[in-house]
C-alpha cells in the first residue's frame, strides 16, 4: 500500500480533508490511516504485573518473526515499557534492525549462553528507542548450537542468564522478546524453556500453517518435559494483502482454528516495514505514521490489553 501512495506522489501524511473529497480506494485508504494516527496518538497499554518473556518462533523462514520482535518491541518501549530483545538468530537480524553492533568481537547472547558474559554485560541500549536494550547475536551464535549438545543443562542455558538478570537487575525488565532463529534446534529449545509463552508470527500465503503444526508439538513437548508453562499465547498475521482472497482465506483459516489466540490487528505488506532494516531502523522509528508502523503499534496495544486482562483474570 505504501507503495501505491509513493506511486500517486503521495506522503503517508497527507491531508485528510482533500483525501475527503475524492473518494477512491487510495483516499479511502488515507482517511483510514489519518483516523488511526489520532487515536494512537493518547493510547497508552498497560505495564504487565511481572516481566514477560516471550519467544518468537516459527520454523518457516522469512514469515516476519525478526520484523515482529523488534517493532513489537520497539512500539511498547516507545508506550513507556523497559524491553530487552534477545537475538538468538545467528542472522543478527533483529541487532541489525535494532542498530546494534554485532560483528564477532562484540560480546552477546552467544557468551551469555556459554556463561561466559552475563545478560546484563552484554545488553546494548538502542540509540532509537531508550527503553529498549537488546543482546546481539553475533556470527560465534552458528556454532553454539552444536557446542552446547556435550554440555549440562544445555536447554536451560538461556533460561538460567534470564533468571539471574531480572533477580538481579535495577532496572525490571516489563517484556523480553526472544528472536528465535527459522529451526527447532537447541537454540530455540532454550528460547521455549527460557520463555512463559510464544508468538507465532504466521505470514498470510499458501502452506502458512504447515510450519505451525511441528511448532505446536514442539511446544507440547518442551511443556511436557521441560516447562510446563510454555504456551502459545498469540498469534499475528503478517505480510496481510487485503485485495488478494489468498490473503483473506489465510486470514479465514487461522481464524477459524486459532479464534482466541489471533489477534484481530494483522500487520499489512508495506514497502516501508521492508526497507526500514536497511536503514538499521525499526519501522517505527523509521516512518512511525506508516501502514506497516500503525499496525505494529496497534498490535503492542492490543497484546498488553490481552496480557492485562489475563493477569486480571488469574488472580
Ligand atoms: N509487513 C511486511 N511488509 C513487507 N515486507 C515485510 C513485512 N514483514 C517482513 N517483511 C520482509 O520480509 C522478509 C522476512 O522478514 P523477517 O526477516 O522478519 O522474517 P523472519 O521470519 O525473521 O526470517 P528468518 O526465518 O530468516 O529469521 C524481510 O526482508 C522483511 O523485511
Ligand atoms: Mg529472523
Amino acid at each position: 500500500m505504501d507503495n501505491n501512495l509513493q506511486n500517486s506522489g503521495t506522503q503517508s501524511d497527507a491531508n485528510p480533508q482533500q483525501a475527503r473529497t475524492q473518494s477512491t480506494p487510495i483516499a479511502d485508504e488515507l482517511m483510514d490511516l489519518a483516523r488511526r494516527r489520532v487515536a494512537l496518538r493518547d493510547k497508552t497499554a498497560p505495564l504487565p504485573s511481572s516481566p514477560r518473556v516471550i519467544a518468537v518462533s516459527n520454523q518457516k523462514g522469512g514469515v516476519g518473526k525478526t520484523t515482529t520482535t523488534v517493532n513489537l518491541a520497539a512500539a511498547l518501549a516507545d508506550l513507556g515499557a523497559k524491553v530487552v530483545v534477545i537475538d538468538l538468530d545467528p542472522q543478527g537480524n533483529a541487532s541489525t534492525a535494532l542498530g546494534i553492533e554485532h560483528n564477532a568481537t562484540v560480546q552477546g547472547t552467544y557468551e551469555m549462553l556459554h556463561g561466559a558474559s552475563t545478560m546484563g554485560s552484554v545488553l546494548r541500549q538502542s540509540q532509537q528507542h531508550p527503553n529498549l536494550w537488546c543482546s546481539p547475536a553475533t556470527i560465534n551464535l552458528a556454532g553454539a548450537e552444536i557446542e552446547l549438545v556435550p554440555s549440562q543443562q544445555r536447554e536451560q542455558r538461556l533460561k538460567r542468564a534470564i533468571d539471574e538478570y531480572i533477580a538481579q537487575a535495577t532496572q525490571r525488565p516489563d517484556y523480553i522478546f526472544i528472536d528465535c532463529p527459522p529451526s527447532l534446534g537447541l537454540l530455540t529449545i532454550n528460547a521455549l524453556v527460557a520463555a512463559g509463552e510464544v508468538l507465532v508470527p504466521i505470514q498470510a500465503e499458501y502452506y502458512a500453517l504447515e510450519g505451525v503444526t511441528m511448532l505446536w508439538d514442539n511446544v507440547g513437548m518442551v511443556a511436557q518435559y521441560l516447562n510446563p508453562a510454555i504456551h502459545i499465547s498469540t498469534i499475528l498475521l503478517t505480510m496481510v494483502d487485503s485485495r488478494t482472497n489468498l490473503s483473506r482465506e489465510v486470514e479465514n483459516e487461522v481464524r477459524t482454528h486459532f479464534p482466541d489466540t489471533v489477534l484481530t490487528t494483522v500487520i499489512p505488506r508495506s514497502v516501508r516495514v521492508s526497507e526500514a532494516p536497511s536503514h538499521q531502523l525499526t519501522v517505527i522509528g523509521y516512518d512511525n505514521n506508516s501502514s506497516g508502523a500503525l499496525a505494529y503499534r496497534e498490535a503492542a496495544i492490543e497484546m498488553a490489553e490481552k496480557f492485562a486482562q489475563r493477569d486480571a483474570s488469574a488472580q
